[in-house]
Formats: C-alpha cells, structure tokens, sequence
C-alpha cells in the first residue's frame, strides 16, 4: 500500500534546495477564510514563541481537503476524537471543530510556548465546548487524557531532522490499527527522505487519491498522506 512515489527515488531526490521559511509574524489577530467555510475563522499568529505561531503550507491542504470531504460524507467525523500534533496556531484543528459540529472532540497540542495562542484562538472562535488544547512534547510519554484517539492530523510537522523519531513514536503511542492519521507535507529537503523510512517500518502510508487539489498542490510540492499502523 505504500505509495510508488515514495518509493521513487525522485520524489525526494530531484529537490536539494533548503526553503525554510524562516519568517516571523509579528502578534496579531486577523481573519482567515477557506472556500466552503460558512464564516471566517478569526485567528492571533505570533512567532514570538516559535515557529507554529503562523500558518505553515501544508496546512492549507489539509483544510482544503476537510472542507471538502464533509460535504461529502458529512458523518465522516461524526463521534470521532480528532488530536491535532504540532498544532501551531491550531488552524486545522479550529476549522475542523466548526465544519465537523458531531465530531466528539479536538484536541490542539504542541509544546508550551504555544499554550497560550491555541488558547486564545479557541476563545477567539468560540469553540471551548468542541476544542481543548494540551501539551504534548513528541517523543514523551502520552498524558491518559490523550490516549483514545480516532484520528491523527499532522501538518507541516516533518520539517526537523531531530524531531523525526520522537514525532515517529508519538504517532506509534497514539494509534493502535484502526487509527486514521493524516499527514500533510511540504517537501523542502532530502533529508526528509528519511521520516519517511523510518515511518514505513511501522506504518503504511499512501497518498490521499481522492483529494481534488491533489495534482494542484503537487505542483507545490505539497502532498496528503493517510497513514494506518501496520
Ligand atoms: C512548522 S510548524 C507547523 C504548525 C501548524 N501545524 C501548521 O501547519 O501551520 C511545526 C509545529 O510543530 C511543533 N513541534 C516541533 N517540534 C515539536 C516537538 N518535539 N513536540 C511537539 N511539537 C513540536 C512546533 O512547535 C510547531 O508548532
């Protein structure tokens, strides 16, 4: 089941460019819109903290394809416990509270400095009863709380070369086989070459083939994983 592409040399092989994206948004609330969204998502992005405080790519495309997906199958998260990892500003998590409303829960985690600014961006949105948000280090051991989870979204989280393997054993500690986890990924440099073999000796992954902007952001070197323990 694991993709040819990733199997392909080329896939990472053809880019040894190193585009971080190495900028910083100063602490601000603005508006966020996707197509489909009934309203928009207000949201504070602030990279005093770190990173995650702006919105990353790859998370555009895994907004864009639940937005889709639930006028799809509407019941596709319905009951579901959805964790976000690395949640940043806790975006994709925020929007999948307000489009999915008989999702059981979600839960926005990262690491403390980002605390307060999931926080807020849940007040902001008004989605305290859907959404709650937690530390989670990778590579840590699981709080209790966070231990029965249904689906796992990750974006924009393969980006660090040192937090490969503990990202690798969070995603192990979080799912048994039935866990559904959704990956979305930027290819910015080779070595990420090598999350992807480390993740194939326990999981099997492919492409999310029924992504209508699939060929699009491929295009961007953008692409959606589905990963199930093997
Ligand atoms: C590139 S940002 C992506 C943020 C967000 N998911 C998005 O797509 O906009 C990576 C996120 O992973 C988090 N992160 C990095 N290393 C981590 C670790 N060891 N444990 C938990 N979170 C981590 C960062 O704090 C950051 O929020």
């Amino acid at each position: 089941m694991l993709s040819a592409e990733v199997e392909d040399k080329s896939f990472f092989d053809s880019l040894d460019i190193v585009q971080d994206r190495g900028q910083s948004v100063v602490a601000q609330v603005g508006s966020t819109y996707y197509e489909g969204l009934e309203s928009p998502i207000l949201l504070a992005q602030d990279t005093s903290g770190g990173c995650g405080g702006m919105i990353w790519e790859a998370a555009n495309v895994m907004i864009e394809y639940f937005i889709w997906k639930q006028k799809e199958s509407e019941d596709f998260l319905t009951n579901k416990t959805v964790i976000e990892l690395g949640s940043g500003t806790g975006l994709v998590g925020l929007i999948i509270a307000k489009i999915y409303s008989k999702v059981n829960k979600v839960i926005l985690t990262d690491q403390l400095p980002m605390m307060n600014l999931m926080l807020e961006n849940i007040k902001l949105n008004k989605l305290e009863h859907l959404v709650q948000a937690e530390i989670l280090n990778w590579g840590e051991e699981i709080p209790n709380e966070l231990s029965n989870v249904d689906v796992i979204l990750a974006s924009d989280c393969v980006y660090l070369e040192i937090a490969f393997i503990p990202l690798i054993e969070t995603l192990l500690a979080l799912s048994t086989k039935d866990t559904l986890i959704y990956l979305a990924y930027k290819k910015r440099r080779k070595a990420d070459k090598r999350f992807f073999q480390l993740a194939k000796k326990k999981f099997e992954f492919t492409e999310v083939m029924d992504d209508p902007k699939r060929e699009e952001y491929n295009r961007q070197s953008l692409k959606l994983f589905v990963f199930k323990r093997k």
